[in-house]
């Protein structure tokens, strides 16, 4: 008899990865992915812990998702509910406790024993179940091969956990210690993921250029040498990676930007402050200088590089000169597209006890100074391409009927009218005009309409 299962994900796109895994998991026993929590046999909230309010929103959805249960128990019914990922794997008792008809509760590197865990939950007496442990043997081992066929673009984890320490970030507390997967493993997943339609591959870590993994030919493998390897993929036509750490990027992966065109000329480099004292408290281990530096190697290796970055103000001691020199290091390097935020005390981390917070309103003026000259960076980067032609990589229908969206080098969302048998190929589109958050264009050759 199949079943429903129903996953909701939070957070970053590691999340989005496992969610997809998870629901691998369980097909084989009959569970099917339905896109609502309406009459599902089983729920999971696949949660994230980056920042603040992360937790309530979890437990405010839990709620609606309470109501749900009792509705179909009413009916004589049953259902699971089961919350993992980062608020898991931090806050898993006190989920326990608080939400007593959640069933499971299991952290990022438990849930390869999901199979058992809704087993045993659906035949024992009722009792909740947590696993928040860290096993010695890495979950990969024992997950079946991808399936593929999840669409034009993919994830794939090829890095997990961190060792880095930032004292801002929950990462290292909720993902545990930096694991870095066998190359042999890696190739064969992209294989599979190429053969199901992939076009597109996004190579996933929490440091995923901190990737030291066992290499084909036993030596131990950077990411650029990895890159080099996946590049050769026939029908593979694009490759990312994300998230990377200026101290990791060495000089494998510039020769990788350098020779590899299937590596997309874009990169997301976090430097969360440009002032060196703030960088320094915040344990990142370089200055403002040496991110420069490795801005112009890069842009050296593969002149159209864009760069995107993430940005945290009002860290705890940040000064107006701090965040002066935060605007200075965007105004020189130039972002194509950023994400900012307020600093937020994670529970457990060691700035969290940091005496010097930095008042909310200056919290509040510091990031919408910051947002604004980003925008006008991004927006200023996307109008650069109006009459300029773009290769896009067509994913799916677009707003309009006859219309496709797909995605440029630069990862801008671009609009065309296509049919709809073009969707995973790559078309050069002339791009018309450009909104803040998208690009729409027409397509260079009439053969492209055929
Ligand atoms: N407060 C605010 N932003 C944070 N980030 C990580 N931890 C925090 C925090 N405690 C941001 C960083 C990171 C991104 C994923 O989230 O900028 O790069
Ligand atoms: Fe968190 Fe990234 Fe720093 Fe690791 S390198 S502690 S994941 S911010």
């Amino acid at each position: 008899m199949t079943k429903r299962l129903f996953i909701k994900t939070y957070g970053c796109q590691m999340n989005v990865y496992d969610s997809v895994r998870m629901a691998e998991l369980m097909a084989p026993l009959g569970y099917e992915t339905a896109g609502s929590a309406e009459g599902a046999d089983l729920i999971i909230l696949n949660t994230c812990h980056i920042r603040e309010k992360a937790a309530e929103k979890v437990f405010s959805e839990l709620g609606g998702i309470r109501r749900l249960k009792e509705a179909r128990q009413r009916q004589g019914g049953e259902m699971l509910i089961a919350v993992a990922g980062c608020v898991a794997q931090a806050e898993g008792a006190e989920i326990l406790e608080r939400a007593p008809f959640v069933d499971l509760v299991f952290g990022p590197q438990a849930y390869h024993r999901l199979p058992d865990m809704v087993a045993r939950a659906t035949h024992a007496s009722g009792g909740q179940l947590l696993d928040t442990s860290f096993p010695p043997e890495p979950k990969f081992d024992h997950l079946p091969p991808v399936a593929g066929g999840t669409g034009v673009t993919a994830f794939l984890t090829v890095q997990e956990g961190c060792d880095k320490f930032c004292t801002f970030c929950v990462v290292p507390y909720t993902r545990g210690s930096e694991y870095s997967r066998p190359a042999a493993d890696l190739v064969d997943e992209a294989r599979r993921l190429v053969a199901g339609g992939a076009r597109e591959i996004t190579l996933l870590g929490q440091n995923v250029n901190a990737y030291h993994g066992l290499g084909l030919d036993g030596a131990e493998w950077r990411l650029g040498r990895l890159l080099r390897e996946l590049a050769a993929i026939i029908g593979l036509r694009r490759l990312r990676y994300t998230t990377s750490h200026p101290r990791d990027v060495d000089a494998t992966l510039i020769a990788a930007h350098r020779d590899l065109p299937v590596v997309m000329p874009f990169l997301h480099l976090p430097v969360q402050s440009g002032s060196d004292r703030v960088l320094a408290l915040m344990n990142r281990r370089h200055t403002a200088e040496q991110y420069r530096r490795t801005i112009d190697q890069l842009r050296e290796a593969r002149p159209d590089l864009a760069l995107s970055s993430d940005f945290i103000v009002g860290y705890p001691g940040e000064s107006d000169a701090d965040f002066a020199a935060t605007l200075t290091l965007v105004r020189e390097v130039g972002f194509a597209q950023a994400f900012s935020f307020k600093y937020s005390p994670r529970p457990g981390t060691p700035a969290a006890t940091a005496a010097d917070a930095v008042p909310e309103t200056a919290k509040t003026e510091r990031l919408a100074e910051l947002q604004a000259l980003l925008h006008d960076q991004q927006r200023a980067f996307n109008r650069s391409y109006i009459g300029r032609t773009l290769p896009v990589l067509f994913e799916k229908p677009g707003r309009h009927e006859g219309q496709l969206v797909g995605r440029s080098p630069y990862l801008q969302s671009v609009h065309a009218e296509l049919p709809a048998t073009r969707i995973g190929d790559i078309i050069d589109v002339t791009i018309a005009n450009a909104q803040p958050n998208s690009l729409a264009g027409v397509p260079v050759s009439e053969e492209a309409l055929a």
